[in-house]
């Protein structure tokens, strides 16, 4: 089936705000996680059925520094330390993938930062 959006706007937040600063994000805005070690942006999504699912992240980090995070699926990590590399600058976006094993109904997917600087800028997850 084709992915579902879910934009970061609706997601829920710990530790962070939703931001307008920087351009070329999808829906009305984006998370500005807080640069600290566990800040995170936890996403609701819902399978039609079981199956294995891309989830496809999008993110900007405007830093020369790597933002490791670690993203987990219903409170088990798929990803620990998943790699979100420099993007030019904090309008440029890119997107990561992972797979990962889902149910059908709701799961939680939760990225996490790793590292004092935080997770990078998130946008929204395709699943
Ligand atoms: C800047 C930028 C933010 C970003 C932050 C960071 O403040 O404007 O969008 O989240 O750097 O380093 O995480
Ligand atoms: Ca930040």
């Amino acid at each position: 089936a084709a992915p579902i959006r879910y934009e970061a706007e609706n997601a829920t937040i710990s530790q962070g705000i939703l931001e307008t600063l920087h351009t070329g994000y999808s829906g009305s805005s984006y998370v500005n996680s807080d640069n600290v070690t566990g800040s995170y942006v936890e996403f609701t999504v819902t399978a039609a059925s079981a199956g294995t699912a891309t989830i496809t992240i999008r993110y900007a980090n405007g830093t020369a520094v790597d933002r490791p995070s670690t993203v987990a699926l219903n409170g088990s990590a798929i990803a620990t330390g998943l790699s979100f590399p420099a993007t030019a600058n904090w309008d440029t976006w890119a997107s990561k993938a992972v797979t990962a094993p889902i149910a059908a109904g709701t799961s939680k997917i939760r990225i996490t930062g790793t590292t004092a600087n935080g997770p990078p800028n998130l946008d929204y997850l395709d699943v």
